[in-house]
């Protein structure tokens, strides 16, 4: 009963731009959209942000749905509200929170998914599980034990598969709705370990990995994958993770399939990149670290001995 408008973007984060968020605007436009109408977000991460951000902004706010169909943007960007385009001086530095109407998310759309993509997901996943509690983190790791993410597309057969895979990113989702609840702007005096900012684990060599490779070499859930293997290596020398616990971290990133290689980066290119990142504090940066599994610890570069980091 409604009177759809259809307008397609091009794919990937060289899109998420200004470019882009004005014609998504020039189109809300010249479709006549009023107060009254939606905008919808099919799609993955990229096309969520820039719808929310078009809608956050069209008419100083309209509503929008999110209908997320890749994994990382099923458990992770289409949960809370975040919207952004990517600039010349960052990415995701522009933006506004802007919360969607609703997110309706269909398991079936991860059937065609590239296998690249569904281990970027399952890298948030892990992120997640790892910072939420020990039954979340065992739930994405029985999972990712039985369902290899190269081999994806044939367990949409068996009937069981499906019931498993919704009630992961059940869980996953509401973990992440949890945290934004009660801490939906991210505050950024809150340092505590249910504040927003924990969703940022493995995120500063993430960000790091991303920016000097030019947003080109790895999808972002790749990049925390292994931000993910070096926090949980630092939260090891400072904040007492158990040699154990990051054994376990380790094979469980790996569960979620190969990561691009990163050989060629060089460790005096990441640190320069740090100081880029947009979780620096005044002038100290901030790292989401690990005292185990289902109790990150915000600490900034100051308490971590430089040594540590290179
Ligand atoms: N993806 C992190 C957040 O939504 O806060």
């Amino acid at each position: 009963g409604f009177e759809v408008f259809i307008w397609k973007m091009g794919d990937g984060e060289r899109y998420k731009n200004f470019r882009s968020l004005e014609k998504a605007l020039r189109f809300f436009s010249e479709s006549g959209l009023t107060r009254s109408d939606a905008a919808i977000a099919l799609g993955g991460g990229v096309v969520g942000d820039l719808t929310g951000f078009a809608a956050s902004i069209y008419l100083r706010g309209i509503a929008f749905l999110q209908i997320p169909t890749t994994l990382l943007s099923m458990i992770d960007s289409s949960v809370g509200g975040k919207t952004s385009v990517n600039s010349d001086f960052g990415k995701n530095l522009i933006g506004t929170f802007h919360q969607p109407h609703g997110v309706l998310i269909d398991v079936e759309t991860l059937k065609t998914l590239p296998r690249r993509e569904l281990t970027a997901g399952f890298c948030e996943a892990v992120k997640q599980g790892t910072i939420a509690n020990k039954e979340l983190f065992d739930q994405t790791a029985d999972f990712l034990e039985k369902y290899s993410p190269n081999k994806f597309k044939k367990y949409f057969s068996q009937p069981e598969f499906s019931e498993k895979l919704n009630k992961l990113i059940r869980a996953q989702v509401n973990f992440k709705a949890e945290i934004v609840t009660n801490d939906e702007r991210e505050i950024f005096e809150r340092d505590d370990s249910r504040s927003r900012k924990i969703l940022n684990f493995g995120h500063t060599l993430a960000h790091a990995l991303e920016k000097v490779t030019d947003y080109k070499h790895f999808k972002h859930g790749e990049a925390v994958g292994y931000g993910i293997l070096a926090a949980g290596e630092i939260a090891k020398k400072v904040a007492n993770l158990s040699q154990n616990e990051l054994n376990l971290l380790n094979y469980v990133v790996s569960l979620t399939g190969k990561l691009p290689n990163c050989n060629h980066i060089k460790a005096e290119q990441i640190i320069e990149a740090f100081a880029f990142d947009k979780k620096n504090v005044g002038d100290s940066l901030q790292w989401i670290l690990l005292e185990a599994i289902g109790k990150p610890k915000i600490v900034t570069n100051k308490d971590i001995p430089p040594r540590v980091i290179s």
